[in-house]
């Protein structure tokens, strides 16, 4: 099968060439043994391998079935979720039907975005559809509060139990509870499937499917990437070179790796991608941090510092072969000095601003590589997904961490539960609530 993407890696020269990633064959091929076999840290957490099980056909006409239903209901469907449960699906959206009537929520406690939400639905017949794994996370479970009696005010409380859907555990925490008692219709997310890695279930196919996306292009995009990455070397396997790259990168002493996009469309991939392999491997002090740029737009304030600044950057670009080839730089006088370039498609203009970039962040001592899909579509995008989410599992066994966990995310909300007065926490409130309050002298500097 031709492999829906495609890494160009001349730029990475003389940092990593072709001949060290297959030096480390037998490395990558351990690591993604480690996650194929399920021997490794977090091997409970790897339902998403197989994309094709991790939603059945029929769950996936469920899906689309229920999307269908509430958009012949509805306006605007608001998706209230955090992290895992928001990005994948926003990052879908962005790029494939940034039109559509999908609102997110929940992903802050910010009341001035939730008031402005509230403001713009006036006149609308809204559905919510909410998605908590845990169920109990703080920012969604608030978000749901002011949606939910949004909808039931709105609609009446009969109408709000067919207009809002629960994606959550099966069993456990206090979403499903609510589900089950109200009568909502759910969407269970399956015990062996972490946030970061959901995209491809329930958690990001009902909202996406809402938006029009076609579901099962996305899934098979993911299918096919699924049979091509069961290949050992890493030199025809697209998700080990990627995986050995960064991490021969890493032990060089880069920090941080930067993906960057000439396709604005793609800025909540970006997003998505920095939870992925943020969350994934920034643990036991080690990893590279993943930031993000989007070009050319940043090329007139990042440009700077990512030709000149400090040497610890290495670069992703992810680039569509096919972009719009209708839109022409119209002809006209030379006043502008453009003439030269009268008639040209703007796709044209773009991709020698991408290749400009790219030659001279090598120069800059930025190594390089591109990941190139051949067109915007679901199909393709579910490849490119599937892709990351694969190299992150093995890069994270690659760099000696496990992948699927995320203890540093509990460290804030111990804090933010015990200052808010949650109950279970009374014997850090006072404590906290002291040390917030007790600044030493002078820390506030008032600047009379
Ligand atoms: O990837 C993860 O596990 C996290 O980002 C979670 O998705 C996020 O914290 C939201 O959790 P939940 O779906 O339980 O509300």
């Amino acid at each position: 099968m031709a492999s829906p993407l495609t890494i160009d890696a001349a730029y990475l020269a003389p940092d990593v060439t072709p001949e060290m990633v297959s030096a480390w064959r037998r490395r990558t091929e351990y690591a993604k043994e480690t996650l194929v076999s399920g021997s490794g840290a977090g091997n409970d957490f790897r339902g998403w391998l197989d994309p094709a099980s991790m939603v059945t056909d029929a769950e996936l006409t469920e899906i689309e079935s229920v999307a269908s239903d509430l958009r012949a209901k509805s306006d605007t469907l608001i998706a209230i979720g955090i992290g895992g449960s928001y990005l994948g699906a926003r990052a879908v959206i962005e790029a494939l039907s940034p039109a559509a009537p999908v609102v997110f929520a929940g992903n802050s406690i910010s009341a001035r975005y939730h008031s402005d939400v509230l403001a713009s639905l006036a006149g609308k017949r809204v559905a919510v559809n909410v998605i908590s794994k845990s169920g109990t996370t703080t920012e969604p479970a608030v978000a749901f509060r002011l949606f939910r009696e949004y909808v039931e005010k709105t609609a009446g409380t009969d109408a709000a139990k067919d207009l809002i859907v629960a994606t959550t555990d099966r069993k456990k925490g206090a979403l499903r509870k609510v589900a089950n008692e109200v009568g909502y219709r759910t969407f269970p997310i399956g015990d062996d499937i972490g946030g970061r890695y959901s995209v491809l279930s329930a958690v990001g196919l009902l909202p996406i499917a809402y938006a029009g996306v076609d579901i099962k292009a996305l899934r098979q995009g993911a299918i096919d990437t699924a049979s091509l990455v069961s290949e050992s070397d890493p030199l025809k396997n697209p998700a080990l070179f990627y995986a050995a790259a960064r991490n021969l990168l890493y032990n060089q002493g880069y920090a941080v790796e930067v993906f960057a996009s000439f396709e604005p469309r793609l800025h909540f991939i970006a997003e998505w991608w920095k939870q992925l392999f943020g969350e994934s491997e920034g643990k036991d002090q080690s990893a590279l941090f993943p930031a993000s740029i989007d070009l050319t737009a940043d090329l007139h304030s990042m440009g700077q510092y990512m030709q000149q600044g400090r040497r610890q950057l290495i670069e992703t670009f992810v680039v569509i072969e096919e972009g719009e080839p209708n839109l022409l730089l119209p002809t006209g006088d030379d006043a502008d000095e453009l003439g030269y370039l009268a008639g040209q498609p703007l796709t044209a203009i773009n991709k020698a601003a991408y290749q400009a970039t790219a030659l001279a962040h090598r120069d800059g001592g930025v190594p390089n590589m591109t990941v190139t899909i051949p067109r915007l579509d679901a199909y393709y995008l579910g490849a490119l997904l599937y892709f990351f989410e694969y190299a992150c599992g093995v890069s994270g066994y690659l760099l000696g961490v496990n992948p699927f966990d995320q203890p540093g995310v509990e460290a804030y909300k111990k804090n933010m539960f015990a200052l808010l007065g949650k109950p279970g926490y009374e014997a850090q409130t006072e404590k906290l609530k002291a040390s917030v309050a007790n600044q030493p002298e002078g820390s506030i500097i008032r600047f009379a």
